[in-house]
Parts: structure tokens; C-alpha cells; sequence
């Protein structure tokens, strides 16, 4: 039960608190718990006996030698304003982020908290791929520049040995040599791999290369599955075909990653024209041929509400030891490259179809 001290605005907006997703707590001069919502609670993974009328020194001991208590008693005897982020650590020791808006009311101080560690965990993985990627770039930049280094040392080498053919030093000159051209080599390797990030856009049919990766497809979900392909005439279109490969085995995966064991997954082309502009979310694609590719699946469908996350990057309802949340954005992008689009067809327990519109390429 609320104590007699808490404001009465609050014990009358109590369940309308509760609705918040912010924590709003209400602490006394003493840094007693006069007033916490259900986010409070819950943040603080006790119950509200716990915390009502008890002192937040007394809960969280060694709360005083922290910086945020330091900014607690700063609004406190200042009867000034803070906001401040809480890097915190559960007893089982898990860790949480909470962003805090600290203001002085006459009771005491009035808290807002609001759990921002999914925010934090986003930002690292942003963060992450970013570093990713620069890392590339700068691997592609140094090979390129160790190949030019190594052309000249090869170069000077064998200049050396030709001029002087008998000299002692001329075995040395050989093993410098060899040396030489397994450092190529590598660096030869690490440039193939940089530019495998670079798309090469060529003309391709489609069916043809379902039909040529099918094989890999299959073993990457598992034998189990059955793969039906359905691959009617489609035209010729321009796009990277590592990427057009990517694009589907990330639908394919997530088709058997929605079950049912086994399948079926069916991977079907075919050929549309859009007699006038067609319209795909905030895509509109211009009238014409297009390649139609599709995936689907008997699984587990998803709910609109899912269906309009899916192509945010890092959306997945797998949790994160399962998910990356990547698949269906790569594909966006993938597609977005080729200028077409991606359309969804779901419904929960009925499966799910992924179509890609590709333009010809004629
Ligand atoms: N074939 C499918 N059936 C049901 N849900 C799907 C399907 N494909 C994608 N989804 C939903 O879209 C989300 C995002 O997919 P994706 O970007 O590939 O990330 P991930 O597979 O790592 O979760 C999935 O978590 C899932 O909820
Ligand atoms: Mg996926």
C-alpha cells in the first residue's frame, strides 16, 4: 500500500502511472521509496513492499560512494534538475542500462527511469558492424599498397640476382624471391576477399541460378527439408550474383528456421509486367517486365504487427542467441541495389511468401 506521504495525484493516477513504460518513483528527503509505478518494480526486480517507505541507501548499500548518488544529492540539496545514465549490475549479474530524469519536488525528488539497455545493445552492434567494415576498407587499402611495396622489392631482387648470376649471395636472392611470391599470393587472397564486399553487377537468369545453388541451398538448411522448385520462364536480369545468392539463402534459412521440420519450401520464378506503377510499401517501381522470385514456406507465419519490423536491421523475434536480425535487411538492401522490390505475403499458422520484383534486364 502506498504510505500516507505520497503525493496525492499519484495514489489518484496510480494505474495510469502503471501504464508507463518509464519508471516514476517518488523518494523523501530521507531517500525513502514514498511512490514507485510498475516499471519501477519492475527495473528493480522487487516487489513493491520491498521498496515502499525503505531507504534506497539501505537497499542498494554502497549506493552513497556512486556517481549517481553523487548527482542524487547535488538535486537534492540544490533543488536542482539531472539527467544522468546508470550503467547497473544485477545480483545474478546482468547488466542494465537506465537513462534518469532526476527533478526536485517538495516531497523530496521525483525519478524517471527508463530501461535503455536493448538501445545500448543495438548501438554496440551498430557500432560493431561499423568497425567491420572499416576494417575491410582499410585490409583492402593495405593490400593494395603492400602489392605495389612487394612488386618493388621483387623487382629489385631480381635485378640483383641478374647482375650478379654467380655470387655467393645468389641462393640468399632465390629464398628473398620465393618469399616474395607467397607474400603475393596472400596479399592476392586478402584482395579477393575485399573485393568480394564490391558488387559486380552482371545479366543473369534467375531460374538458372536457383536451379545452380539449389544444391548448396539444400545442404545448408539440412536434407531434411524438402526444396521444391518451381522455376517457370523468367527474364534476364542485372544484378551481383553472390549477392542474388545471399538474398536467398537468407529467405530460404529463415523459411526452415519457421518451420515446420521438413518443409516443404518452395523457390519459384516467373515473369510480371506492371502495366502501370506498382507500389511496395514506400517503393514504387516504374511499369514494365520484371523477374518474379519467390520463397515460401508452410511455417509459422507472422502477425502484422512483426511483418512491418522485418526488414529493420537487427529486428528478430529469435532472441539474440539465435538471431542477427540481418537476413531480411541484407536482402532489402540486395534488392534495393538491383532496383526492385521485396513483397510479403504472411499470415500466422498459414506460412509465409517473400516475392522479389527484379527488372529486366533488356
Ligand atoms: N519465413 C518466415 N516466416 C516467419 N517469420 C519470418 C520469416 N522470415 C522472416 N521472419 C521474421 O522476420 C524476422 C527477421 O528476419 P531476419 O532479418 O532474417 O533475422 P533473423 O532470422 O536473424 O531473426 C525474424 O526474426 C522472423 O520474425
Ligand atoms: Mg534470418
Amino acid at each position: 500500500m502506498p504510505s500516507k506521504a505520497v503525493p496525492e495525484s499519484a495514489e489518484r493516477y496510480g494505474s495510469v502511472l502503471d501504464q508507463l513504460l518509464e519508471g516514476f518513483q517518488v523518494l523523501d528527503r530521507r531517500w525513502r521509496y514514498l511512490y514507485v509505478n510498475d516499471a519501477v518494480v519492475a527495473q528493480a526486480r522487487r516487489t513493491r513492499a520491498e521498496l515502499l517507505d525503505r531507504s534506497m541507501l539501505e537497499l542498494y548499500p554502497g549506493i552513497e560512494q556512486t556517481p549517481l548518488f553523487a548527482v542524487l544529492e547535488r538535486c537534492m540539496r540544490e533543488r536542482v534538475s539531472a539527467e544522468f545514465v546508470n550503467h547497473f549490475t544485477y545480483p545474478d549479474g546482468q547488466r542494465a542500462w537506465f537513462e534518469l530524469r532526476i527533478r526536485p519536488v517538495p516531497e523530496g525528488l521525483v525519478m524517471l527511469s527508463m530501461d535503455i539497455t536493448d538501445r545500448k545493445a543495438l548501438e554496440e552492434r551498430v557500432r560493431q558492424s561499423q568497425r567491420l567494415d572499416a576494417a575491410g576498407r582499410m585490409a583492402a587499402g593495405l593490400a593494395h599498397d603492400f602489392g605495389n611495396l612487394l612488386t618493388a622489392i621483387r623487382g629489385s631482387v631480381a635485378l640483383a640476382r641478374r647482375r650478379k648470376p654467380d655470387a655467393p649471395v645468389r641462393d640468399d636472392l632465390d629464398l628473398a624471391l620465393q618469399a616474395t611470391a607467397r607474400a603475393e599470393a596472400l596479399v592476392e587472397q586478402l584482395m579477393d576477399f575485399c573485393r568480394r564486399r564490391d558488387v559486380d553487377p552482371r545479366v543473369l537468369s534467375p531460374a538458372d541460378r536457383v536451379r545452380d545453388f539449389a544444391d548448396l541451398l539444400g545442404r545448408a538448411i539440412g536434407r531434411q527439408y524438402a526444396l521444391r522448385l518451381e522455376l517457370g520462364p523468367s527474364p534476364a536480369i542485372r544484378i551481383d550474383g553472390g549477392a542474388f545468392e545471399q538474398m536467398l539463402l537468407n529467405f530460404v534459412v529463415n523459411a526452415a528456421e519457421a518451420g515446420p521440420d521438413g518443409g516443404p519450401i518452395t523457390i519459384a520464378t516467373g515473369d510480371v509486367l506492371f502495366e502501370g506503377e506498382a507500389h511496395f510499401g514506400p517503393i514504387t517501381l516504374p511499369p514494365g517486365r520484371y523477374a518474379a522470385l519467390t520463397v515460401s514456406d508452410a511455417g509459422s507465419g507472422m502477425t502484422a504487427a512483426v511483418a512491418e519490423h522485418i526488414f529493420e536491421p537487427f529486428f528478430t523475434t529469435k532472441g539474440d542467441a539465435h538471431g542477427t536480425g540481418l537476413g531480411l535487411s541484407t536482402c532489402y538492401g540486395i534488392v534495393r541495389q538491383a532496383a526492385g522490390a521485396i513483397a510479403v505475403c504472411s499470415e500466422p499458422g498459414q506460412g509465409t511468401a517473400f516475392t522479389v520484383y527484379l527488372p529486366a534486364a533488356d
